[in-house]
């Protein structure tokens, strides 16, 4: 059993552990002289330590672990706009709800930066164009356009046409940084509500399955879901994490696993189908997942299997926990029919590692999400608690609660449509019929 003064402690080590992540993410010690770390050989290095996703290498640049190459190589990507942010977010260098809005915020304050000496009219127009190609990056995680979104609010607030466009670039550093800022604390309060609700086994460890990837690649600090399994094992707590391979893009494989061992966390990698037997054996105690957007009446849009695993959990009997920041909820969207999914490209599932796994041209459908319906989730925990159902009134009530604390800024511009081709979507995005890869279709 976990007391108090136990729990609280552990919350407050990962607040540190967190400060002190964020410092190499936002200090000046983190930064390297390479934007890759390579061996003797001069290969890429095998990656070592704890390490959150980002970090600055000068005021100009923010370096971006390219989480393609996880676990086999720690390679960092520049990012020094918008333009380049939302690349890296559009082909998956940066992943994972969070993650991508801490990123687009962080690129879009460096186009600020850049357009320092624009003239007022150019730089709206450079800094409004920027925020669509960020917003439409991906579709799905609403974490993206509620960054945008936040940090645009901001520029208007201080006058779209200012002639000081130091001010507009410090003040929108400054908004990108308080969502870096409260991200990880949002987090550290999520994962205390999380360790609380953990089932308590009799004996042995509580076993955890999970899906995707929800730690610090995925969050920019400790995580959402593996957040609090993080905090269980800080805690002394017993814990053993079945980790669902995730295919088709391994992000539980290659991620999951990777973060897992740096933290030194019991797990086990599992392949996706192998979850429902383990179910049927009694051999998991909670399912925890993270969320890429939670409609208003708590439908949850997450990584694809996601839904799957729901139906199997109601069906043995175990808790479905969806762990998920207020960045994450969308009262908005009011279910989760009108979220939109991204389809991804077909090369996703006909390689591995470019490797053909199946016969060329063969049709494929590459949804890179699902939706949950909010009746088979057992509880959202969030910065502001665990949330039960009805989750309608469960959600607008934490969201209320948490805008009491942080009143909004200045209404954010309504959000650009989100469009069936993305800009600049290339020929690497397309689909083996021919149609756009990333395509939002609701
Ligand atoms: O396609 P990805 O890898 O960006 O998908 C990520 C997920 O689905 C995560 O589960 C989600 O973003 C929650 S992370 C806290």
């Amino acid at each position: 059993m976990v007391n108090a003064s136990r729990m609280a402690g552990v919350v407050e080590e990962l607040r540190e552990r967190s400060a002190a992540e964020a410092n190499v993410l936002l200090g000046d010690g983190g930064r390297s002289e390479a934007t890759t770390k390579r061996d003797s050989s001069g290969a890429p290095a095998a990656p070592t330590g704890f390490r959150t996703p980002f970090r600055f290498e000068s005021d100009d640049t923010l370096l971006v672990i390219d989480q393609r190459e996880l676990p086999h190589a720690l390679v960092e990507e520049p990012i020094r706009n918008a333009a380049e942010a939302a690349r890296a977010i559009r082909h998956m260098v940066v992943r994972g709800a969070p993650a991508i809005g801490q990123v687009a915020a962080i690129g879009l304050a460096l186009s600020a930066r850049q357009a320092r000496s624009a003239r007022p009219y150019a730089r709206r127009a450079i800094l409004h164009g920027a925020a669509n190609i960020l917003r439409i990056a991906r579709p799905t995680a609403v974490n993206l356009r509620w960054a945008v979104d936040r940090l645009m609010a901001r520029f208007a607030e201080i006058g779209e046409t200012s002639p000081d466009g130091d001010a507009v670039a410090a003040a929108l550093y400054d908004e990108a940084m308080a969502i870096v800022a409260e991200a990880t604390d949002d987090h550290a309060r999520l994962a205390e509500a999380g360790l609380a609700i953990l089932p308590q086994p009799e004996a042995g460890p509580v076993r955890v399955l999970t899906h995707c990837n929800t730690g610090p690649l995925a969050c920019g600090q400790f995580g959402t879901a593996l957040g609090v399994v993080q905090a269980a094992h800080l805690a002394g707590r017993e814990v053993k994490v079945w980790v669902d391979e995730t295919r088709p893009y391994l992000q539980g494989a290659r991620l999951t696993a990777w973060e897992l061992q740096q933290a030194g966390v019991p797990h086990t990698l599992i392949p996706d189908m192998a979850a429902g037997p383990l179910m049927a054996r009694g051999e998991v105690d909670v399912v925890l997942v993270g969320a890429d957007r939670v409609a208003a009446n708590g439908d949850t849009a997450n990584k694809i299997g996601t839904y799957t695993l729901a139906v199997l959990a109601e069906r043995h009997g175990v808790p479905f926990v969806v762990c998920a920041p207020l960045s994450s909820v969308d009262l908005a969207t009011p279910s989760g029919a009108d979220v939109p999914i991204e389809e991804r490209s077909a090369d996703e599932v006909l390689m591995i590692r470019g490797i053909p796994i199946a016969p060329r041209w063969t049709p494929v459908l590459n949804p890179a999400f699902d939706v949950t319906p909010a009746e088979l989730i057992s509880a959202i925990v969030t910065e502001e608690g665990v949330l039960r159902p009805p989750f309608g009134k469960s959600l607008a009530a934490a969201a209320k609660r948490r805008s009491r604390k942080r009143p909004p800024r200045a209404a954010p511009e309504p959000a650009a449509p989100e469009p069936a081709t993305p800009e600049g979507a290339t020929t690497d995005d397309a689909t083996a019929n021919g149609a756009p890869a990333e395509a939002a279709t609701s």
